[in-house]
């Protein structure tokens, strides 16, 4: 199979907010290849609903959103990490808004002010939106951005298999990453892009569960590609599982914001008795965590197949203003929510561990960044404050841009060897693949969710390495594809998760055990660091 090699001064892989960000900041200083696996809006950042959590109002303080993201993330979360990303924050959105971002805004006394909303978790209206659409918004603004920019090169539909590290070419000097080996997805050939600095911005892996709130690229790609080539990965037993998507045989993966709940939405059973009542003094706004679990445990207790979210009260014409996605969406399904309660159900939603890295997204392997979710920084902790995400991810864009420009490495005298695809001859079965991606999705959902226990976990992990040995059977086997490389990263991706819950022998945050149930105080700060030897 022919090959050809691209050499970069700078190699993102990922077009969300993280990426796009990242790219247009390094730019200036040298040529940046972007590397996606579909289209460049194709990423989770287009699909974000509720928007960016920044204190932007005189009502707001740094004090209470380092507070309620401190309260959310269950001792878990890095103070000072929390503090400065919050702190930074005002000045990233500035900075967003001047690159052509357009915030929803409101009238006030006459004049337009940003219009904040309010979601689980946080005392104070401080999300930033563009109605429920703020991911696409952000998207266009950003792509328009990098489209203006002549030193910025897309790749489109072309997927990164691996990292190549110096360790993995026998070189004796310090490991470092030098390239990637990435799949052309129109060509079907394996291209080597090479690169002093490669920034991970892959997003998440929603997709290594059955019900999803995300889309079909969150495979979990850069934290399986880190883990394989050296990097340490952190707390991934944290998986968040948004409380509220819809519930509908057809409607796959669509999300029913938490802005909903923030304008006073409120959740109820199928008899219409509202369960959030003495769970949590936020009730329906309860951080996530707390919902998931109350909505998993009210359906397990009445058997229903989900839970009812119910906006009825607010005026029809303010519903299909705010939300004319949700409202059109629903519509679609034949949910009229301006009339009728919204069938809704948990789905995993966000990954709030990931690649350790640090204040400048650094992970500890040389050469080698990630920013957005991907990037375990300690500012989740143990359960993500709704609508941190985007910011944290133009915060750590930006430093991991500075950082990238500030400390430019040594040139490393290496030539990448090319993709070698052995023996390998077209794929002809298929269908083990797709048995495969299903079998991971359901076990996942099925034994380690919203409430987990050894047994399930441990059943979950043997069932995991044999699927493991059978991707990696077909891997040596045959010439690679997409299906076959992405499912390969979800049982890597799949493997952490178990390994990480089965460490933590206590409930924190998102991860919840029926063999301990309690939070252990000597635990508190206590991350979960898993390594390949
Ligand atoms: C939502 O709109 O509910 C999602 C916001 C988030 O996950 O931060």
């Amino acid at each position: 199979m022919a090959d050809s090699s691209r050499q970069f001064d700078f190699l993102v892989l990922g077009s969300g907010i993280a990426g796009l960000t990242f790219a247009l900041k390094v730019a200036h200083a040298g040529s940046v290849a972007i590397i996606t696996k579909k289209n460049r809006a194709e990423s989770n950042t287009n699909y974000a609903q509720g928007g960016i959590a920044a204190v932007t109002s005189e009502e707001d303080s740094f004090e209470s959103h380092v507070s309620d993201t401190l309260d959310a993330g269950g001792e878990l979360c890095n103070e000072a990490v929390v503090r400065g990303i919050v702190e930074e924050g005002p000045a990233r959105i500035k900075e967003l808004i001047q690159l052509g971002m357009k915030f929803s805004e409101r009238e006030n006394r006459g004049h337009l002010e940003l219009d904040l909303g309010r979601e689980g978790g946080h005392s104070n209206r401080r999300i930033l939106h563009a109605k429920d659409v703020t991911g696409r918004e952000i998207e266009r603004a950003l792509l328009a951005a990098i489209a203006a920019h002549e030193n910025i090169t897309v790749f489109e539909n072309h997927l990164a298999i691996d990292l190549i590290t110096t360790a993995k070419l026998g070189q004796a000097q310090e490991n470092r990453c030098v390239g990637v080996y990435v799949l052309n997805n129109q060509t079907g050939e394996v291209e080597t892009f090479s690169a002093p600095r490669i920034t991970l911005a892959t997003g998440g892996c929603g997709k290594v569960y059955l019900y999803t709130s995300n889309p079909d690229i969150a495979t979990g790609d850069g934290v399986a590609m880190a883990y394989r080539a050296g990097a340490t990965i952190a707390n991934m037993e944290f998986i968040q599982f948004h409380p509220t998507c819809l519930y509908h045989p057809e409607a796959k993966s669509f999300l029913i914001s938490e802005a909903v709940r923030g304008e006073g939405g409120v959740l109820a059973n199928l008899r219409g008795e509202r369960f959030m009542e003495g769970v949590h003094p936020l009730e329906s706004l309860a951080p996530r965590d707390v919902v998931a679990r109350a909505i998993d445990r009210e359906m397990k207790r009445s058997g229903d197949d989900h839970a009812l979210l119910d906006i009825t009260h607010k005026p029809a014409r303010f519903l299909m203003d705010r939300f004319p996605n949700i409202y059109k969406t629903c519509l679609s399904y034949g949910v009229d929510i301006t009339k009728e309660p919204i069938p809704v159900v948990p789905a995993a939603h966000y990954q709030c561990g990931g690649v350790r890295v640090g204040r400048h997204g650094e992970t500890d392997l040389a050469g080698l960044y990630a920013i957005g979710e991907v990037a375990c920084t300690g500012l989740h902790g143990a359960n993500r404050l709704a609508s941190n995400s985007l910011l944290e991810a133009l915060v750590y864009a930006r430093r991991a841009a500075g950082h990238e420009l500030e400390h430019p490495p040594e040139p490393v005298a290496v030539e990448l060897p090319k993709w070698h695809s052995g023996s390998a001859t077209d794929p002809d079965e298929m269908v083990v693949v797709s048995h495969n991606w299903d079998e991971l999705r359901r076990l996942m959902w099925d034994y380690v969710g919203v409430v987990r226990t050894d047994k399930r976990l441990k059943r979950a992990l043997a069932r995991v390495r044999n699927l493991q040995e059978e991707i990696q059977a077909y891997y040596w086997d045959f010439t690679v594809t997409s299906d076959l490389l992405e499912l390969r990263n979800l049982a890597t991706v799949a493997e952490l998760i178990v390994r990480s819950a089965l460490e933590r022998r206590e409930s924190r945050g998102l991860h919840y055990t029926l063999d301990y149930p309690e939070p252990v105080d000597s635990l508190a700060r206590q991350d979960t660091l898993l390594r390949c030897e």
